[in-house]
């Protein structure tokens, strides 16, 4: 056992919206997650991390907050919310929710009340504004990271407002006091409802380089990447987290702080995790890594080494609402499927904690042809169709075989499921030998008897192959395309991802041995 829950645990990402539709109105809720809450228990994992659920207009799918202290009717109310949260408690999972501290939805009462206000006023000091001086070149060349300019004028045209996402985004000002009460009272007011922590939104985010600078180039700054930028990754912004961290400490609980945090190395990135600042931080190298045994190692060396270096553990990911589903990214069909299975099985043998993106555990596929007047993504709109967006890793859940919406809910779906789906619901893949679902849970379940404690590497077993010992088991995984012997690792199959053939293991596949 660690000393903290969170240095090792299996978290599971829910998207509320996608998850399970108690009340048939196409969308998710969190009744519905509460009636799945048997299903995440199954399954193994610790906690559960919720994508955002407040009142919001929907325009980035609800990381676009109006009031961060009410629900979305879509999703139920605060009633709903303690019953969930207790059903999860009552299950032994933890609950972590999302927080967005970069931007308000543009609903919210405070951009309200800046709009209505006069240039210069204290209300309009919560945002960034800018006199308009000439009507055709904004403050600076920022640009959305959802595409077209980071700037919009107000209605009246004479001041401009800063957006890094949608205009209906706009961001905050954190050289404002005012914006660090408010947000300090939103911890605690989920704190008080008894939350197990907080996944910060954009948390590279909210501090702004001194006179708000130019970008180098034409301003085009992709979020999912390593570029630099005068919005992301100031060192202002560690500040915040140091002001954060005494009040969760308040709390009993063992409480955490995850960041969504790009940064241009894992070792700006480990800066998160000073001991008085945040707890994990997801590694998006493995995200952006192509699927090979060199740019495996290179990004697990690189985020062991410099998380040691502050004392966190290391937040393993492949998926998440943001990106391409793992299984598509490695090349769909029973290829992608294959390898996306490897590569969680060598995630769940690393050290340090693993999140699960809703869907992965039953071998989902990006849906790509979704189509366009079914899309929501802000991308989609902001590019004209350039890119497609992230739609396509959102499509609700498949819960059984057959019905409506297999099993989402009882009047279909906000997005459309492709009709292979049901082979893949939760119901056809429980208790079916082979499934990926028995495949999560086993994997899930010998992890938990099996804690790694390091990784120590082992000879090579073949060119685009690795293999480790963890502390607590031998990991062998091949990404190459030809088998490779792993006789001399062991004996004894723990777990295999494919079937060992005369003691080789095939492309695309993991094994782990008893020690
Ligand atoms: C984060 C979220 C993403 C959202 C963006 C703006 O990257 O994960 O879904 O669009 O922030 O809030």
């Amino acid at each position: 056992m660690s000393e903290h829950w969170w240095r090792d645990a299996v978290i599971y990402q829910v998207y509320p919206r996608s998850f399970a539709d108690a009340n048939g109105d196409g969308m998710g809720d969190l009744e519905g997650i509460r009636s799945r809450i048997p299903y995440l228990a199954e399954l193994g994992v610790d906690a559960i991390w919720l994508s955002p659920f407040y009142a919001s207009p929907q325009k980035d799918a609800g990381y676009d907050v109006s009031d961060y202290r009410r629900i979305d009717p879509r999703f139920g109310d605060l009633g709903d919310f303690d019953r969930m949260l207790a059903d999860a408690h009552a299950a032994g999972i933890r609950l972590i929710v999302d927080l967005v501290p970069n931007h308000t939805s543009s609903e919210h009462e405070w951009f309200q009340a800046a709009l209505a206000a006069a240039p210069g006023s204290p209300e309009r000091e919560r945002y960034h504004f800018r006199d308009v001086t000439d009507p055709e070149v904004p403050p600076n060349n920022w640009q959305s990271i959802f595409g077209g300019p980071a700037w919009t004028k107000t209605d009246d045209g004479k001041q401009w407002y800063l957006h890094l996402f949608d205009a209906s985004q706009p961001d905050l000002n954190w050289d404002n006091p005012e914006v660090h009460a408010e947000f300090q009272s939103v911890l605690r007011f989920w704190l008080d409802r008894g939350v197990d922590g907080f996944r910060i939104d954009v948390a590279h985010g909210m501090v702004k380089a001194e006179g708000l600078p130019d970008t180098g180039g034409d301003g085009t700054i992709e979020m999912i990447g390593t570029t630099q930028a005068p919005f992301f990754d100031q060192d202002g912004v560690h500040d915040i987290y140091r002001t954060w961290r005494p009040i969760i400490e308040e709390y009993e609980g063992d409480r955490i702080f995850v960041a969504e945090a790009w940064t241009d190395s894992a070792e700006r990135r480990s800066l998160y995790l000073r001991p008085d600042e945040l707890h994990q931080a997801f590694n998006f190298d493995l995200v952006l890594a192509p699927f090979s045994a060199a740019d495996f190692r290179k990004a697990i060396d690189s985020e062991i080494a410099n998380n040691a270096g502050v004392g966190a553990p290391c937040t393993w990911v492949l998926s998440n609402h943001d990106v391409q589903r793992h299984v598509t990214r490695y090349g769909g069909g029973a290829q992608g499927l294959a390898r996306a299975k490897a590569a969680t099985q060598l995630l769940l043998s690393l050290p340090g904690v693993v999140y699960v993106y809703q869907g992965e555990e039953l071998g989902l596929n990006e849906v790509l042809d979704l189509p366009a007047e079914v899309r929501e993504d802000p991308t989609f709109f902001r590019t004209g169709g350039a890119q497609i967006g992230r739609d396509g890793c959102r499509v609700p859940l498949p819960w059984t075989r057959e019905g409506s919406s297999f099993g989402f809910g009882a009047n279909g779906s906000w997005l459309p499921q492709p009709a292979e789906w049901g082979a893949l619901s939760a119901e056809a893949e429980d208790g079916t030998e082979g499934s990926t679902l028995e495949f999560y849970r086993a994997a899930i379940a010998i992890r938990k008897a099996h804690k790694a404690t390091g990784l120590t590497w082992l000879a090579d077993p073949g060119e685009d192959a690795f293999a480790f010992d963890n502390g607590a088991l031998v990991a062998v995984v091949n990404f190459g395309a030809d088998p490779v012997p792993v006789a001399q690792y062991g004996t004894e199959v723990l777990l295999a991802s494919a079937d060992l053939v005369d003691g080789q293991l095939p492309g695309g596949a993991a094994v782990w041995f008893e020690k």
